[in-house]
C-alpha cells in the first residue's frame, strides 16, 4: 500500500477549541489503550479485550499506535500487508479483528525514523483511510507514555474514553498517574483502570506472589476517582499466547486463561455506556 506525504494530510493540527472532534463513520466507540510506561501489558490487554469484545459478539477493528514497537502483528498472529491506497486502506483481518498497524508497513528490525509531524500524518491515516467499515468497537493500542503520537491521536480521535493499563509497582503507578492526566487535560473520559501482572500463582503449591506488589491498581484508581477494571495474574499462558499470535482470549469463555479477559471486556462495554449517558463532553474540547 502507498501512503500519502505529510503535506496532503489533514488534519496536522488538533481540532481548534469547542469544536467536536470528526467521528469515524460507521465506528461506534473508540476505545484507547494507554500507560505511562513500557512492558506493563498494554499490547496484551489490547488484544485480548479485542478478541474478547468479539467473542461478545461485537464487531471490532483494533489500530496499533505504537508506530516505534508496533507489536500487535506479531500479537495477531499476521505479517500480512495492507492493500489499497492512500485514503482507500484496506485493513488486514486476524482472528475476525480488522488490524491495522505500522509493523505491516516496515516489517522486521529497522528502527523507524520519522519525526512527529510525519508519525501524526499517518496516525491519521490509519484512523481515518483505513476502511474500518461498521464496527462496535475500535480499540487502539497506544504508545507508551505521554508523548506526541499518544497526544496527537487523543486529541484528534473522538474516543469513548480510554483504557490505562498499570502494574502495582510504585514506579508504574507513578506514570500511570500521568498518563490519567493527560486524558483529562484533553476530555477524555477514563473508562478506568487495570492493574496486570498482578500476582503470580506458583505452580504446585497454589501460593500466591506478589511479585510487583498488591494493590495499588485499586487504590489509585480509587484516590484518583477511577474505576477500577480488575486484576489480571501473571500467566505464562497469556506470555506464550502473545508470543505464537494465538492469544489466550481466543479459548472458551470458561477456560481460566481467558476468562479474566472476558470479564474485562464486559466491564468495559459497560463503562462505555455509562459514559455514553453522560453525553458531550466524549466529543467537544472545552
Ligand atoms: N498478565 C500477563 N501474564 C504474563 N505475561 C504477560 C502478561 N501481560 C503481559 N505479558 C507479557 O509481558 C510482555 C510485555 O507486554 P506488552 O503487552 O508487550 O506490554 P506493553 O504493550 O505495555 O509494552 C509481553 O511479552 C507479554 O506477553
Ligand atoms: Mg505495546
Amino acid at each position: 500500500m502507498r501512503l500519502l506525504p505529510s503535506e496532503y494530510m489533514g488534519p496536522q493540527q488538533p481540532p481548534p477549541q469547542g469544536q467536536p472532534k470528526q467521528p469515524i463513520p460507521g465506528v461506534q466507540h473508540l476505545i484507547a489503550v494507554g500507560s505511562g510506561k513500557g512492558g506493563v501489558g498494554k499490547t496484551t490487554v489490547a488484544v485480548n479485550l479485542a478478541i474478547s469484545l468479539a467473542q461478545r459478539g461485537r464487531r471490532v477493528g483494533l489500530l496499533d499506535a505504537d508506530v516505534y514497537g508496533p507489536n500487535v502483528p506479531l500479537m495477531m498472529g499476521t505479517n500480512e500487508t495492507p492493500t489499497g491506497v492512500a485514503e482507500n486502506i484496506r485493513p488486514v483481518v486476524s482472528h475476525g479483528i480488522k488490524l491495522m498497524s505500522m509493523g505491516f508497513l516496515n516489517p522486521g528490525d529497522k528502527p523507524l525514523v520519522w519525526r512527529g509531524p510525519m508519525l501524526h500524518s499517518v496516525i491519521q491515516q490509519f484512523l481515518r483511510n483505513v476502511q474500518w467499515g461498521e464496527l462496535d468497537y475500535l480499540v487502539i493500542d497506544l504508545p507508551p507514555g505521554t508523548g506526541d503520537v499518544a497526544l496527537s491521536l487523543i486529541q484528534t480521535a473522538p474516543l469513548s474514553g480510554a483504557v490505562i493499563v498499570t502494574t502495582p509497582s510504585n514506579v508504574s503507578l507513578d506514570d500511570a498517574r500521568k498518563a490519567v492526566n493527560m486524558f483529562q487535560q484533553v476530555r477524555v473520559p477514563i473508562l478506568g483502570m487495570v492493574e496486570n501482572m498482578s500476582y503470580l500463582i506458583a505452580p504446585g503449591s497454589g501460593e500466591r506472589i506478589d511479585v510487583f506488589g498488591h494493590g495499588g491498581g485499586k487504590s489509585t484508581a480509587e484516590a484518583m476517582g477511577l474505576a477500577f477494571l480488575g486484576e489480571l495474574a501473571i500467566d505464562p499462558d497469556v506470555r506464550i499466547g502473545g508470543d505464537t499470535g494465538k492469544p489466550v482470549s481466543l479459548l472458551d469463555a470458561k477456560n481460566p486463561h481467558a476468562a479474566p479477559f472476558r470479564a474485562l471486556a464486559e466491564r468495559i462495554e459497560q463503562r462505555c455506556k455509562e459514559e455514553a449517558k453522560e453525553g458531550p463532553k466524549i466529543t467537544v474540547e472545552d
